[in-house]
Parts: C-alpha cells; structure tokens; sequence
C-alpha cells in the first residue's frame, strides 16, 4: 500500500438549527471577543448577516464587518481586508458564505499577520505561518472550504488564480446548518453542487488520492449524485439540502487530503479570465475531461459509477465508464447547466491563453491521465462544441 498521510483538525458541527451556538462553538474554540465578519453583499441584503451579528453581540462578540468578498475572489481585495483586520486589532474571523468567503478569510488572516501578497506565498518567497483562528459557516453546499487548508486567490494584474495551501489555513471551526442554503438560488445551487461531485470524483480518481480520501468521496458521490436534482427542483426540501451540505463537507475533507484535477485546471483558468462562477466552469468542463481521463482508467471510473449507482457490481468496467458519461450528461442537463459556448463573456480565441493556464495550474500534475497542451486543445475544443 502506498504512503499516505490525512489531517484534518477542523471541529465539526452540523444539523439544522446549528447556527444557534455558534456563540458558544467560538467560545469553545477559545475565539477572542473581536471578530471580522468576512461575508458578500448579496448575504448582508438577504438579512443573514444581521442575525448572525445580533446573535454574537447579545453573546459578548464584536464585529468588524468586511463585505467586500466577490466571486473568484481578489488578492487586492484581501489585502484590504488584511490591513482593516490589524486597524481593529481582529482576533479571529468568522466567514459567512461561500467558497469565496472562506477563501478570503483565509488569505486575509494570512496577509494580516505575515504580510506581502498572495503571489509571495505561492511563488515561494514567503514562509506561511500562524495565523488567527478561522470560523466558517458556509452558505452554499459545494466548496467544502471549511474544512481544508487551500484558498483559491485571483492575482488581479494576471488573472493567474492561485493555491493558497497549508495547514495554517485550515479552519478551526465548521458550523454547517442546512437550513441556511434553502434560500441559495436554484442557479448557484446547480453550479455550487456540481463543484461538490467534481470534488468527489477528482478526489477519488486523481493520481494523489490515498485510501482515506477514496473512503470519503464513496460516500460523497451517491449522496451529492441524488440530492443535488432533489434540491435544485425543491429548494425548501430539507433533506435534499442536508444531503447536499453533508456531500459536500465529504467532498471536501476527500480532496483537501488529495488534490483536484484537470476538470478544476480548467475551470480555474476560466474563472480568472471572465469571473465565471467556480461551479458551472467545472460543469462545463466534466464530460470532456471524463473522456478524456477514462481512456486507461476504466476500472477505477467503473467504480465511481458504481458508488453514484448508475452501474451495477457486474458490469463491465468498460462498460460501466461509458454509462457514467451518459448518466451524468443526462444528470447536468436536468440542472439547466448551459454549454461552454453560451456562458458569458467567453471567447473561443481565448483558448491559447486557458491552455496557458491551465498548464501552470499545479494540480495539472494531479490528473490520472497526464494532461499535455494538445490534450487540454482538444478537450476545449470539445467543451466549445458541446450543445448541452
Ligand atoms: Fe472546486
């Protein structure tokens, strides 16, 4: 068996009605009394944040609220956040959001305590080190933020999206109440689920999964692959939405001990290019790159189809990779996932420059069939021609 290690301290607490301690989760988790608050806007508007602010002021907390976080979130934006985090003298943060909340807080804390950029970190100039604690209470059930140790950070000037990982990042505290995303709209409860089963399957399939991470995502899979329709046709069915955030938080502890893959090479590179939500850019690219990646690999996609449960036990593995293309096209087409042609702003003439990125992305590396410049050519191409 091969050499591997898992690590994952973050406390865990989830079930409907979770959001009411997170007071006492903090005070537990030895919080200081003044936290940023790292949320978005949209979540200020729809009143979440406000309760959450009155819940932790009537329980001793202040609150310095950062509500710049914006998709594929941006290092300049971080370091705005860093510099109000020491202006107020922060002692720990509390992300209310999604991947790009969490993924903020993360850098900000980073930046306010150890300074430079996120290029110094990634480039490998500067040092990570500790930093203040991290609370996350994630309003979407795709990420999976909340419990590894990577931010995604968009380098403004570049567009170039960089990993942010180590284990300083990793957040102390996870409150996951489903009850919070029934209101997520039923286009980012698409994308932001579809990000969840890509988690579970790269995580699963990728040249660095171990045993642990394969455990997790077996049982990411079936979950995620039932609840995600279930929840995007009946946004109040609480069970479909617990189902989808516990997916997800599997997904999530399954690839944060492994790595992703071709399929979030490329939807990275899009991302930074035209702002494209995470989730529906890895849609775009799942078939194409399964096509890809089958080629050699048919028994271990046979076996993701055989945990989703759209293959039986014995089927032939060829036959069951194949199975599992259709099944999922059938299963991304009930979502109202557009094709690649249709997101906004994209331009096939782009494509050079996605192939740049994508193979400077370091988990090209990660992907079970090696990935060259033509390959990832020709998976675009497809993606391009797709009519989904
Ligand atoms: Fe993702």
């Amino acid at each position: 068996m091969a050499v591997f290690t898992y690590q994952c301290n973050t406390r865990i607490h989830f079930g409907v009605g979770t959001i009411q301690s997170l007071a006492q989760q903090l005070n537990d988790g030895g919080f200081g009394r003044r936290l940023m608050l790292v949320t978005d806007k949209g979540l200020i508007q729809a009143g979440l944040v406000e309760q959450i602010e009155q819940h932790l002021k009537t329980n001793g907390f202040s609150i310095t609220l950062f509500h710049e976080v914006k998709p594929n979130p941006r290092d300049t934006d971080c370091l705005m956040g860093a510099e109000m985090f020491r202006a107020n003298w922060c002692d720990a943060l509390l992300a209310v959001g999604g991947g790009s909340a969490m993924d903020t807080a993360k850098a900000i804390a980073l930046l306010a305590r150890h300074g430079g950029t996120p290029a110094d970190y990634v480039d490998g100039g500067r040092m990570y080190g500790e930093i203040a604690p991290i609370a996350c209470v994630p309003t979407t059930a795709g990420t999976g933020s909340e419990v590894t140790r990577g931010a995604v950070i968009t380098e403004a000037s570049s567009h170039r999206k960089l990993t942010l990982k180590h284990e300083w990042l990793r957040p102390q505290i996870a409150v996951l109440d489903p009850a919070l995303t029934c209101t997520v709209p039923k286009p980012l409860t698409a994308a932001t689920g579809v990000d969840a089963l890509v988690h579970a399957i790269e995580g699963f399939t990728c040249k660095k999964t171990q045993p642990i991470s394969q455990a997790l995502a077996a049982q990411a899979m079936p979950l995620i692959w039932r609840a995600l329709p279930l929840a995007y046709r009946a946004p109040d069915n609480i069970e479909a939405r617990s189902d989808m955030l516990l997916g997800s938080l599997l997904a999530g502890l399954a690839f944060g001990s492994a790595d992703v893959a071709g399929v979030h090479c490329l939807a990275e590179a899009l991302g930074g290019l035209y702002d494209t939500p995470h989730g529906l850019a890895n849609a775009v690219f799942l078939l194409p790159m399964l096509r890809y990646n089958i080629v050699g690999n048919e028994s271990l996609h046979a076996q993701v189809a055989r945990h989703m449960g759209v293959a039986q036990r014995d089927d032939e593995d060829e036959d069951a990779a194949l199975v599992l293309i259709d099944a999922l096209a059938a299963w991304l087409k009930a979502l109202d996932i557009p094709p690649l042609s249709h997101i906004d702003k994209v331009q096939r003439s782009d494509s050079e420059r996605m192939v740049e990125l994508a193979m400077a992305n370091s988990s090209t590396a990660s992907n079970i069939r090696p990935l060259t410049e033509s390959a990832y050519r020709k998976i675009l191409e497809e993606a391009f021609a797709a009519t989904f």
